[in-house]
């Protein structure tokens, strides 16, 4: 089968990473999580505070995301501090621009296909991708998935603030892709709701 692209798009807490990752699964590609590389660089940038670096080196290799030849753990990445920087910089378009580079290349090094997630990743990033799903539940339900991940410590109110934050910037705002599958998942199970996508996409 040919390459291709299965875009998630959607807020906080609706599950893009479990059920992409299960999506890669059944359909044997790669899977890639652009926040990931948003949090890279905010642990970058809070670590190196006081440097100007004008631009970053960024590069994803077996899924692994290198700033600058550094790579950090995934307690470093989804600490509450980084979490807010990675927000803050997704704002500017210079910091996006580099993230979109590297994804883009991330994705021709690749010989299998590759389920990708984060807010723009259908609508900008990879818009003439094959598959694209919108992701949405109600705000109390997010909140509440997010706040039994054990690895994030984020309240529904702190959640509330970041998706204003990302729905609201002026460059790539969160929003409904061209051409995307919707589903509002909030009161569907992680397996309901890679049911759907399957049956709606005929993926198998
Ligand atoms: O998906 P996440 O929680 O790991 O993302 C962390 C932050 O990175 C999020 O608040 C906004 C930014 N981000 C973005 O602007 N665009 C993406 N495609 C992915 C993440």
């Amino acid at each position: 089968m040919e390459k291709f692209i299965l875009t998630i798009d959607g807020p906080s807490g609706v599950g893009k990473t479990s059920i992409g990752k299960h999506l890669a699964d059944i359909l044997k590609c790669n899977f890639f999580s652009s926040g990931n590389v948003y949090r890279s660089l905010a642990m970058f940038i809070n670590k190196n505070i006081d440097e100007d670096y004008g631009k970053y080196d960024i590069e994803i290799l077996d899924g692994i995301c290198y700033v600058n030849r550094e790579t950090y753990s995934s307690e470093d990445l989804y600490s509450n501090e980084v979490t807010i920087t990675s927000s803050k910089i997704a704002k500017e378009e210079k910091i996006r621009n580099y993230v979109k580079e590297s994804l883009l290349k991330y994705y021709q090094s690749l010989d299998k296909s590759l389920v990708i997630e984060g807010r723009d990743m259908g609508s900008v990033v990879f818009q003439n991708a094959k598959y694209k799903i919108y992701l949405d539940a109600d705000l109390i339900t997010r909140g509440k998935r997010r706040e039994d991940q054990s690895k994030m410590n984020e309240t529904v109110s702190d959640l509330k603030k970041r998706d204003l934050e990302d729905s609201n910037r002026l460059i790539s705002p969160l929003k409904v892709p061209d051409g995307a599958l919707v589903i509002n998942n909030t009161d569907l199970t992680l397996q309901e709701t890679i049911n759907l996508i399957i049956e709606k996409l005929r993926l198998q």
